[in-house]
């Protein structure tokens, strides 16, 4: 599935550089993501030589599949559109929620935030948040406008290098798909969870879509289907973006990540945040972000993910031992996981008329892989890693491809 941002504004730009063995620079930025590209152009400008490393492509993962409400990047003239933001609410206890949100708004100075009972909509509602002049943004233009700066001060691109390892010495050792170079400093911007998923433990992305659809055709008559597409964001356990050092990092990795799908902004703050650690600035602002929290409440939460982690991870690998791999192939656009010859688990799927068998077990660490029928990848539930019909990683933490068995 194509997002509507890859489909209206195919990015152009290429990568300007090859991969160097054994180059130095200040910071190496893993990952051309919002968050990636914002970070590089702060530390770019202020005459840092600066190399971003994407193991895909510029916007593939979250930047490019996002819905993309809310800017601050209007510096760089990228078009935007004011809209006010809307929260409705269907049910009681669902308004209940959204007045909770209200409180949080006004105590945070949002005068303008507003309570409604009326809306334009076709069905009952229990209440509506309305926020005025709000902006949406077309996130492949904003990623190319900072691209276009970036290079300007003389950054340095390259795709298809995907970061497998780092030294927490100095200076950083980075390895990668391509080869090995070191920097005084090494900035995850991969979105890798470390934390907590938002999305991605159900089964069926089809069905959901499906639903979705009929939910739309029977509210919205007349409604056209044009694009539809999937992905997913992270957040940390007690809510708070992650972002800040590495713990083992040795003081010269940070991290940037869990935005709870509010990255527009949290991606542009964490940019914010890390650069002027570096270039040791000032945004008092933002310095929430860079403390971590280790209250009772955060621990508790955490060994309920982790809990919940575990049972998904046995309850796959029984499941997936209990039945045998047919020997058939799947029909076009199916896949299922299976006991395989070996009596591991086997994944075989048929895409675009090809079968493709290959290891049923995520590299990151050992997760039982799950088809996604929409995406047509496997995905894994544990902590998010995705892989091509042939085994080809798509997204991490993993960073390596599933082994192919014929
Ligand atoms: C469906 C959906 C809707 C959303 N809607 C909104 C919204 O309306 N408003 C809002 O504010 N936010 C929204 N978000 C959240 C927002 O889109 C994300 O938080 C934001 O795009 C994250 O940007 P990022 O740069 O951190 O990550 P990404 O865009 O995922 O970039 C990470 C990059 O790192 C690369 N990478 C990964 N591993 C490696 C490696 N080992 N080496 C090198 N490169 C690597 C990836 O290929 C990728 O290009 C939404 C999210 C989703 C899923
Ligand atoms: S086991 Fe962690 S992503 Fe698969």
């Amino acid at each position: 599935m194509e997002s509507i941002w890859f489909a209206t504004h195919p990015l152009t730009t290429t990568p300007n550089d090859d991969f160097v063995e054994g180059a130095h620079v200040d910071t190496v930025v893993a990952g051309a993501g919002l968050t990636g590209l914002t970070t590089a152009v702060l530390l770019a400008r202020s005459g840092q030589k600066v190399a971003v490393l994407e193991a895909r492509r510029v916007g593939a993962v979250t930047t490019g599949h996002t819905t993309a409400k809310v800017s601050l990047l209007q510096e760089r003239g990228v078009a935007h559109q004011t809209r006010d933001a809307w929260t409705y609410a269907e049910t009681e206890p669902a308004a209940r929620q959204l007045q909770g949100e209200l409180d949080a708004c006004r105590a945070a100075g949002l005068d303008e935030a507003a309570w409604t009972a009326e809306s334009e909509l076709p069905f009952p509602i229990a209440g509506a948040l309305r926020l005025p002049g709000q902006a949406q943004i077309h996130p492949l233009e904003a990623l190319e406008a900072l691209l276009s700066e970036f290079t300007a001060h003389g950054g340095i691109l390259i795709e298809e290098a995907r970061v497998t390892d780092a030294s927490s010495k100095s200076p950083v050792t980075i390895t990668t798909t391509r080869g090995r170079m070191t920097a005084e400093r090494l900035i995850l911007a991969t979105g890798t969870p470390i934390l907590d998923r938002v999305v991605g433990r159900s089964d069926g992305t089809s069905q959901a879509l499906a639903d979705l659809i009929a939910w739309t055709e029977r509210h919205f008559s007349g409604a056209e289907h044009t694009h539809a597409w999937s992905a997913q964001d992270y957040r940390s356990v007690d809510r708070v973006p992650f972002v800040g050092p590495l713990p083992r990092g040795g003081g010269r990795i940070d991290v940037a990540t869990g935005y709870n799908k509010w990255g527009m902004t949290n991606a542009v703050a964490a940019a914010l945040n890390l650069s002027s650690q570096i270039l040791e600035g000032q945004t008092r602002w933002a310095d929430t972000l860079g403390h971590r929290r280790s209250g009772l409440a955060g621990a508790v939460d955490t060994v309920k993910a982790n809990a919940e982690v575990g049972m998904e991870m046995t309850k796959n690998w029984v499941e997936a031992e209990l039945r045998a791999v047919p020997g058939e192939a799947p029909a076009e656009g199916a896949g299922l996981v299976g006991r395989g010859e070996k009596g591991r688990p086997e994944a075989v799927s048929t895409v675009d008329g090809a079968t493709c068998r290959v290891s049923g077990v995520c590299t990151h660490l050992g997760g039982v892989l799950r088809w996604n029928d929409a995406e047509r990848s496997w995905d894994c539930p544990l902590h998010g890693s995705r892989f091509a019909a042939d085994g080809t990683l798509l997204e991490g933490p993993a960073v390596s491809d599933l082994p192919r068995l014929s």
